[in-house]
């Protein structure tokens, strides 16, 4: 079984790319919506969290777990990968969305790229880690994104004025760099707002969301890893957990995933 985590319903978006693109592998989404937005919570919490959520996929079965959330991503998957993993489940692997988003942008041959993201990514300024050895250089601007995470979590953008805070975020990364080629959608949200993204971005710039970027590369990564890639299971299964109301999740998923989907709760344990 393939495992996706996120923080709440936005790696839906990935999943759905992912089960897209390879249907045949058994799929286990967990999205923490009782505890979402991971955007603004300390380094530790969020590796607290998502050992708790790594934990509970590895016993549902997961051989590998795809941590779909940048936020995740950026703060906690390398000390996951490093500390985690080698004394609890030294067989298993768990994948983040940076890497394979920072691979995209070189193989694109991008420039000057506009990262928007949570304040958690911001702050960790990761993908300047991520690419810093690459010639000729990428130039990365960040942008945070504060308020649409909450927006679209509680299923509101349509009610609330996006159009006007997408203006100004996006006006605020350019006001660093006019001439910014590529936008990156570092969350997993903001695929949901794309249209408004688009609208209020020049024609010549390039937005990027990361679901296609995710499944092309985990395609790629379990062509690399026949020892891994025959362990899984080929029923086509999918199942979803939630920490957050069910009826919220059954109702907000269509909308990231496209299906009908009917959750069943989780509980992440405080300790291991
Ligand atoms: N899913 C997270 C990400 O991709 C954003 C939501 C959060 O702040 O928890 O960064």
């Amino acid at each position: 079984m393939i495992g996706v985590f996120d923080s709440g319903f936005g790696g839906l978006t990935v999943l759905k790319s992912v089960v897209q693109k390879m249907p045949e592998y058994n799929y286990l989404y967990l999205g923490d919506s009782a505890r979402v937005p991971y955007g603004e919570r300390s380094q530790e919490t969020v590796y607290e969290y998502t050992i708790q959520a790594v934990d509970f996929l590895f016993k549902k079965g997961c051989l590998l777990v795809i941590i779909a959330c940048n936020t995740v991503s950026s703060r906690a998957l390398r000390r996951i990968q490093q500390e985690f993993l080698p004394g609890r489940y030294p067989d298993r692997k768990v994948l983040g969305v940076i890497r394979p988003s920072a691979e995209e942008l070189v193989e694109r041959g991008c420039r000057k790229v506009g990262i928007l993201a949570t304040k958690g990514v911001v702050d960790s300024k990761i993908y300047t880690e991520e690419l810093e050895d690459i010639d000729p250089p990428i130039e990365i601007f960040y942008q945070s994104c504060p308020l649409l995470v909450p927006i679209i979590e509680a299923g509101r953008q349509d009610e609330y004025r996006c159009d006007e805070f997408v203006s100004g975020y996006l006006s605020g990364l350019f006001a660093q760099e006019g001439a910014i080629d590529t936008i990156l959608l570092s969350c997993t949200h903001y695929p949901i707002l794309y249209e408004i993204f688009r609208r209020h971005t020049p024609p010549q710039v390039e937005i990027l969301s990361q679901a296609p970027i995710i499944a092309d590369k985990l395609e790629d990564y379990l062509t690399r890893h026949p020892e891994l890639e025959r362990r899984l299971f080929r029923e086509g299964a999918r199942a979803f957990f939630s920490t957050g109301s069910l009826e919220t999740f059954d109702r907000l998923a269509g909308l990231f995933y496209g299906g009908p989907i009917h959750a069943t709760p989780a509980t992440l344990g405080a300790s291991l």
